[in-house]
Order: C-alpha cells, then structure tokens, then sequence
C-alpha cells in the first residue's frame, strides 16, 4: 500500500490547449495508447461519434453529437499517474474550457506547424499565464508542409510572448520529413510513421557526427541541419528549468500526432519537466498539496446529467490530502458540513465510483444546488477558502425577453440557476434594476443552452435579441472614479453585473484602448475577479 505522499508525488495534473483542429485529439489518444487505457488508437475519436449513443443527457447535445462539457482522462503511464483535462474546443468553447486551467498544474500546447498560433490558443494561453504554469509546446504535424520552424519559434514568442527551448528540431517537412535532431543527446531519429494503434515507432537514431547522416537523410539536408544547430546554439534560449516552472519559458518539440512520431519523446520529457501537484493560493496563506487535511475546489458544475433527477455534478480539483468516498467535509462558502456522496471519477464518457483520490486528482460529487463555481471544500480545523476563480469575458451578448411576462419568477430562477453554475453570465443596464436582462456567453452554443435549458427545465419561453458587442472590461478601479463620468466612444455601453460592478461593452477592439486614452487614470481588465 503505497503512502498518500508517494501517490501526490506520482501525479501529473495538466490540461491540453489548441485551436480546433491543430491534434488534440489525436494526440491525447496517442498518450492514452501509451498508457495502455486504450489498446487501439482512435477510440477517443471513435468516442466522438459514438456519443450520439452514450450521452445520456441533453438533447441538444444529442442532437448535435458533441459534448457541451469536458470530462478528464486519467491513466498511468511509467510509473506517472496522469490526469488529462479535456478543454472543450469546437462549437463547445465555452467559459468551462478556461476554468479547466485553473484545475490544471501544467499545459501541453499544440500548434499546427502550418498555421502556427490561431486564435483559440492565444485565448487559452492568456489564462495559463495569469497562473504562471508551465507550458509544454508541441508542434505538430510535421509530416505536412510545414512553415519554417524558425519562424514558428519567433511567432510564438512575439504573439504570445513567451520565449520557448526546442528540445528537438525538425529535418525536413512533409513528403521530405527526414526526422528531427534531439539537441540535448545530439542524435538523429528517422521519420517513420506509426499508423493506427501501432505503438512502436520503428525509427532508427544515430549520432550527428556519424558517418551515415549524409546517405540518410541526404547531404543537403545534413548541411541545413549543421547551420540550424549553429543557430539554434547561438541564438535560442537556454534551458532552464526555473524559467520553464514559472511558465517563463516553454519547452518545444516537433512531431506527427497522427504518425505517432515524437510523441512518447514527448511524453517521457514532459513528464520529467512538469510538475506533481503545486502548493495553491488561499486567501490566508498557502496550502500544500502534501498537507493531511482534504481540500478542493470547485471549477465546473455540470447540470442535469440524469434527465429524470435535476441533479448537478460539481467537479473539484483536490488540492491537498486524500479523498474517501463518503467522507465528511467542511462547505467553507455555503458555511457548514456535509458529506460527499457518489463521487465520480469520469474516463471519458463512462462514469465510474472512486473511492479514494488524491491531491491531483479531479472528483465529481452530486451536488443538491449548492455549490457555487469556486467553493472550497476542506477538512481539519483551520477552514482554507483557496483563491476564486476570475470571470473570464464573454464574447457574445445578447438581450433575453420573456415571451410570457406571468412567469417572472421562474424565468429569474432559472437564469439565476444557470448563471450560478457558470453556463452564461447575466448582466442590467447600468441605470436600472432586473427588467432588463442581457446575457453573455464564451461560446455562442451556450446562448441555445440556455433558451433549451429554460424552456425544458423552467417552463419559461424567452427570445433573444443579439447584441453587437464582442469585448468586455471589467472596471478594475471602480472605486476610485465616477462610472457615469467615464468618457466613452460611440460604440461604448455601462452595463453592471448582479453584484452592480460596473462594466464596459464595445463593439470595436480598438475602442477599449481610445476609452483608456481618454480616461487617464482608468483601469480596464479581462478578467473579473470573484473574491
Ligand atoms: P483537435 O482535437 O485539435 O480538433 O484535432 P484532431 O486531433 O481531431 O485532428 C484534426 C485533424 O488533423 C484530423 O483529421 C487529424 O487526423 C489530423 N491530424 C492530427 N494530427 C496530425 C498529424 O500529425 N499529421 C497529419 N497529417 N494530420 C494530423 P480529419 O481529417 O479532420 O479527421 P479524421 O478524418 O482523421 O478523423
């Protein structure tokens, strides 16, 4: 029986960030074959298709085959346990895809090395920084025509303004993939592609200086190769693990996902580099992950799982100690005991009971509609209350109107409830009270969440009237300044949340930084904070 420490210590807790597309599928089911939690590769795709049948909640998810929510994949690899957070990509992009990172203690990115970094990433990737925690890149599909892997390097940095270390380079692209140099045990491995669930790569590595690099992958290739090295020697940044653990510096690699080339490399190193369970913030001190008392989290409620019981599933990242099934536990925000029934650990779509789970881990327990997204749970005398979680903005607004007027009440019920478990956010005018209700949402799938939501689960008819707004600021000095004062442009709207913190809408980007210029003094922000 291993102790509680070794079981934290063998925990790896991280979260995958890309733009649709880019092979983060393709990729996490690579990691799964490797751990053996899937024999044939293609089972998490295959499990994309197949939710049609084996999602057993909402309709509209039915309807659509896709997953409005994210699960977490956990599987043991090398004497690692992994836990792999699924980010919600596709139509689903959603607030949930960015309260995952903060469950998160590293991040893998994966780029597509024809497109280099899209939107989506640079969308996650700011939430992964106000976290500081490291990033891992790997560049994909490079058994496509890929761009210069210079320039990828120079776009990451100057886009997302990290600076990166390629632990590997790439020879060649496409039909000319040759393989990719390791810079650190200076060797060569051969491309040869994978296919299927084929886990062994059938590669060949060889010393740079050997004699046979230039019949292997030719001589003009070898010559490129030596002048790459010199430069990358030259100019790149150093490795250094501090800057990689304080997400200063982020590790790069190049691979196929699909070929399955480069990614058990990529594993190996990634797991060396990253992190077990980091200490977390709360608003008393620091908790860490190795302390005996249980503490957790809550980042995703998960509404209506079971048609026939309105129940909710809480999701929680432990933080610290061991979970037991049953065990009883202190509800910090909602100010007493309860006990955790039926938690659940979910492996892709099966749910199943777990009776224990550690530090690392992420649980989901029945929640009876008390909880709220940020919650603490803890045992042991001292009540820790960890760090809220921000509210990350919206890009989508909309007006919602009551087609029934009698129904009032449900209809704030409802919206109330869904807001609650951080689905949409709802914000008034800045001048009047509750008639008027605007909505916005991370991805517009959520705007038919809601209208679904309430007219099943509430009984309530609504009609939406789309805004053209796209950027919202949180006023961080609200105090300090009179609101209605603040000199706007003519696509600016104050609008307030239901705590009456002020906040801005535009329609144009470039009108936050005019509103900044105008207000001297005026301090905007991204992100709303909760505590
Ligand atoms: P995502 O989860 O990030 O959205 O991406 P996903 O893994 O679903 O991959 C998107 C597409 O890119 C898929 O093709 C996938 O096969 C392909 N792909 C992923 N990694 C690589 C790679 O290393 N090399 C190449 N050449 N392609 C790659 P698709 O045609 O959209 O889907 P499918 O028909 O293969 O299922």
């Amino acid at each position: 029986m291993e102790n509680i420490t070794e079981q934290i210590k063998k925990r790896r807790t991280f979260a995958i960030i890309s733009h649709p597309d880019a092979g983060k599928t393709t990729l996490t089911e690579k990691f799964l074959l490797y751990g053996g939690a899937i024999n044939l590769a293609g089972t998490v795709k295959g499990r994309k298709a197949a939710k049609h049948a084996v999602s057993d909640w909402m309709e509209i998810e039915k309807e659509r085959g896709i997953s409005v929510t994210s699960s977490v994949l956990q599987f043991n690899y090398d004497g690692y346990c992994i836990n792999i957070l699924d980010t919600p990509g596709h139509q689903d992009f959603s607030e949930d895809t960015y309260r995952t990172l903060m469950a998160a203690d590293s991040a893998v990115m994966v780029i597509d090395a024809s497109k280099g970094v899209e939107a989506q990433t640079i969308k996650l990737f700011k939430v992964c920084l106000l976290r500081n925690i490291p990033i891992f890149t790997f560049i994909n599909k490079m058994d496509r025509e890929a761009r210069d892997p210079f320039e990828l390097m120079d776009e990451i940095e100057s886009v997302l303004g990290i600076k990166t270390c390629p632990v590997n380079w790439p020879i060649g692209c496409g039909k000319n993939f040759k393989g990719v140099y390791d810079r650190n045990a200076k060797n060569i491995t051969t491309f040869t592609a994978a296919m299927g669930g084929q886990k062994e790569v059938a590669a060949r590595e060889f010393g740079i200086e050997s004699e046979d690099v230039d019949s292997i992958i030719g001589p003009d290739y070898h010559q490129q190769l030596l002048e790459d090295i010199e430069l990358l020697d030259g100019a790149s940044d150093e490795f250094d693990m501090e800057l990689v653990s304080q997400g200063k510096l982020s590790p790069a690699f190049f691979g196929s996902a699909l070929t399955n080339f480069g990614v058990e490399t990529f594993l190996t190193h990634f797991l060396q580099m990253t992190t077990s369970p980091l200490p977390r913030k709360t608003t008393t001190g620091i908790v860490d992950p190795f302390d005996n008392n249980f503490s957790a989290f809550v980042f995703k409620i998960q509404a209506n799982m079971n048609k026939a019981h309105r129940d909710r599933i809480a999701f929680m990242r432990i933080c610290s100690g061991k979970f037991q099934a049953g065990m009883e536990v202190n509800h910090v925000q909602g100010g007493r005991k309860i006990r955790l029934s039926q938690p659940q650990q979910m492996m892709a779509q099966d749910r199943k009971i777990v009776e224990e789970a550690y530090a690392g881990d992420i649980i989901g327990v029945f929640d009876p509609g008390i909880f709220s997204i940020g919650d603490t749970l803890c045992t042991g005398a001292d009540k820790v209350e960890f760090e809220g979680i921000p509210t990350f903005a919206p890009e989508h607004f909309a007006r919602v109107r009551q087609m029934d007027t009698m129904k009032r009440k449900q209809f704030i019920k409802g919206i109330s409830q869904i807001a609650q478990e951080g689905a949409i956010q709802i914000f008034q005018e800045f001048n009047t009270g509750m008639e008027e209700i605007i909505v916005g949402v991370v991805g517009v799938l959520q705007f038919e969440v809601l209208t679904y939501r309430l007219e099943n689960e509430y009984n309530v008819e609504v009609r939406l009237d789309k805004l053209p707004y796209e950027y919202i600021r949180w006023i961080e000095n609200k105090d300090e300044l009179d609101v209605a004062k603040i000199q706007g442009t003519s696509d600016m709207k104050r609008i307030k949340d239901l705590r009456d913190n002020p906040l801005l809408l535009f329609i144009n980007s470039w009108s936050v930084g005019m509103v900044l210029d105008r207000n001297p003094g005026l301090k905007l922000s991204e992100f709303g904070r909760n505590n």
